[in-house]
């Protein structure tokens, strides 16, 4: 695991939105995992704005709410046409979502791995981070092998996400329709974005503390190239900070970065 900490909210996101860009001039036909939230709509005005091509790019986003249709703006499929998909000229069948609306949701989850596999698997998959320790909806306890699936939500979460119903943390849907731990940990390269004060806590456990179910995003200690970019708030309450701005100083793979991020 890589760990990048920047000065602040806006240079956290331009270095997340540089990588991204680079990953998809690299390979333009490149299978892009993507996360919702607050976090990732500086992310994708970013993207937007680089003018970067997503027109042989396939997408797969992490999780969807149960039982509210892609019409309904809280969704995160009519999230992810706002923030990106109307402003890029990604062709719309090669984006993809769980589908919370499914009448049978085991069959569903098992058809979203099937499409993931059959895509050839996921290159660079974006994560953010709940306040719960969460990545996609893997909510305290699950499997750190898990699938995709449906997941009751904490009330921590509900309440995290309760800006976006109107502050009413019981009118955010109880359950969702998320990629597992185990398919998180496919991917073949991970990307976490997190900032602020809030995330302080909760980043130290999953970057430093033990390996556990209660803190699902700990598995990323588990991935081979795993990269984790904070602003200072989000990075307040790691031990380790000072070898982890030594590598960013010194990789060589860090080399165009901080070039264009300390102009
Ligand atoms: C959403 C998702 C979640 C969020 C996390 C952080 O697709 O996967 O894990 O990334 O809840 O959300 P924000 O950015 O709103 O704090």
């Amino acid at each position: 695991m890589e760990v990048i900490i920047r000065p602040d909210r806006l240079s956290a996101v331009d270095l997340t939105v540089r990588l991204i860009e680079k990953r998809l001039r690299d390979k333009p036909d490149l299978v892009l995992g993507l996360a919702t939230g607050r976090t990732m709509e500086a992310v994708y005005a970013g993207l937007v704005a680089s003018g970067v091509s997503f027109a042989r790019c396939r997408t797969f986003n992490l999780d969807e709410y149960i039982g509210l249709p892609a019409t309904n703006p809280n969704s995160y499929a009519h999230y992810m046409h706002t923030h990106l998909f109307s402003k890029v000229d990604i062709d719309p069948a090669n984006t993809h979502l769980p589908y919370g609306m499914a009448p049978d949701l085991k069959l569903a989850a098992r058809e979203y791995e099937d499409r993931i596999a059959a895509a050839g698997g996921i290159d660079l998959q974006l994560l953010g981070i709940g306040q719960a320790g969460h990545i996609g909806f893997n909510e305290p306890l699950s499997a750190l092998m898990s699938r995709t699936r449906d997941k009751s939500l904490t009330p921590a979460t509900r309440q995290q996400n309760a800006g976006m119903f109107g502050g009413d943390a019981q009118a955010v849907p109880s359950r969702a329709l998320t990629m597992g731990v185990g398919t998180i940990l496919e991917a073949r390269e991970l990307l976490l974005l997190a900032c602020g004060a809030a995330k302080a806590g909760v980043i130290a456990s999953a970057v430093e503390g033990p390996l556990t179910s209660r803190v699902s995003a700990s598995a990323i200690q588990l991935h081979p190239s795993c990269k984790v970019v904070l602003d200072d708030d989000a990075a307040a309450e790691l031990t380790g900070r000072e070898y982890y701005d030594f590598v960013f100083s010194n990789e060589p793979e860090w080399a165009e970065f901080r070039e264009e991020t300390d102009r």
